[in-house]
């Protein structure tokens, strides 16, 4: 007898509902008037003296253990209802979450922030609404200067010492004002120039600057690192350096990666060369160096400038820059990377 109502114990304990009717589909099996206990206490009377105690003892367990379990169990599916009002149907399946994608340019700048890393530059930024020096005459652009007129600025209506900036090469010298060598740094950020908008230019862009000065830079190092980045970031390490002119820089060079010719598309994006423009650099000017407080007779560098956006769009073979800032859906989420 005892074995029994253990026995339905570890029922009662064990026992779970889901709903109210099964609740008290159980309340009635336990407690009620033709239910189990009923007559494990109707049967009282037959068990043998020396029994009773236990037996008594163990039914009323099971009578306080069932009375238990249905209050709990009507009181949490009572609530999961009153839930259920307020939110719906809790168990119904979610909406997907859905992963996100980076932007070309930001997945363009993770790559050459990391590529550089790699040899000990760090990263600096900005502002972008700068000052005329360090925009222009730090960077060996004084006033009326005609190289001025390379970069047509947007200036502040309310202050014309104020502008948008036109490259990042203002970084540079806020950064070699603030450290001292040695300096290796690159500057990723948006820059403005007052363009008509087209397939191909766009009145605001982004760069990527470099800078290294320490005692002994030399045009060969700049030369290598520029290397080092197109076969990490192009798989291309054939370069070509074409004599350019920039104010800041003394001698100055514009940069070509080798692309090669091997696909249509190639000779479309090369005119017929091979050859793809990528940069401006050179070894930073004296000038420079000494406008921004450090010794020319001590230190030497060299800088380079990239425009992100452009290698984006040959990265990825698109063909018009203005999709970079429409925001239209259908074309960011082709870009799926892990940068
Ligand atoms: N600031 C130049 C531009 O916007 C790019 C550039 C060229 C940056 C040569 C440099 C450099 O640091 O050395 O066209």
């Amino acid at each position: 007898m005892i074995e029994k109502i253990k026995e339905h114990i570890e029922e009662v304990e064990r026992f779970n509902a889901h709903t109210l009717e099964e609740a008290e589909n159980f309340r009635i099996k336990y407690l009620g008037k033709k239910g189990v206990l009923n007559d494990l206490f109707a049967a009282f009377k037959d068990v043998p003296n020396e029994q009773k105690k236990e037996y008594g003892q163990t039914i009323n367990r099971l009578k306080n253990l069932a009375q238990d379990r249905v209050q709990e169990l009507k009181e949490r599916l009572a609530d999961a209802k009153a839930d259920e009002k307020r939110y719906g149907d809790l168990s119904r399946p979610g909406y997907p979450i859905e992963i996100g994608s980076r932007h070309p340019i930001s997945i363009v700048k993770n790559q050459i922030i990391d590529i550089f890393s790699r040899i000990g530059f760090n990263v600096s930024e900005g502002p972008e609404i700068e000052d005329d020096w360090h925009n222009f005459t730090a960077l060996n652009l004084p006033e009326y200067h005609p190289a001025r007129d390379m970069q047509d600025t947007f200036f502040v209506q309310t202050n014309p010492d104020m502008l948008l900036r036109t490259h990042t090469s203002s970084v540079q010298a806020r950064y070699m004002e603030n450290n001292k060598p040695p300096i290796r740094t690159i500057s990723p950020g948006r820059v403005y120039r007052n363009e008509a908008i087209s397939a191909r230019s766009h009145c605001f862009f982004h760069q990527v600057e470099g800078l290294y000065v320490d005692k002994g830079v030399s045009f060969a190092d700049l030369k290598q690192t520029l290397q080092y980045f197109t076969s990490e970031m192009f798989g291309k390490s054939k370069i070509r350096l074409r004599p350019s002119y920039f104010p800041f820089t003394e001698p100055s060079a514009e940069v070509d990666v080798y692309w090669g010719l091997e696909t249509e598309t190639d000779y479309r994006m090369t005119k017929g060369t091979g050859w793809l423009e990528i940069m401006g650099c050179g070894m930073v000017d004296p000038n420079v160096l000494q406008n921004c407080g450090i010794d020319p007779n001590e230190y030497s560098g060299y800088a380079f400038g990239m425009g992100i956006d452009r290698i984006a769009l040959l990265q990825y073979q698109i063909s018009d820059i203005r999709m970079l800032s429409e925001n239209d859906l259908r074309f960011l989420q082709q870009f799926k990377a892990s940068f």
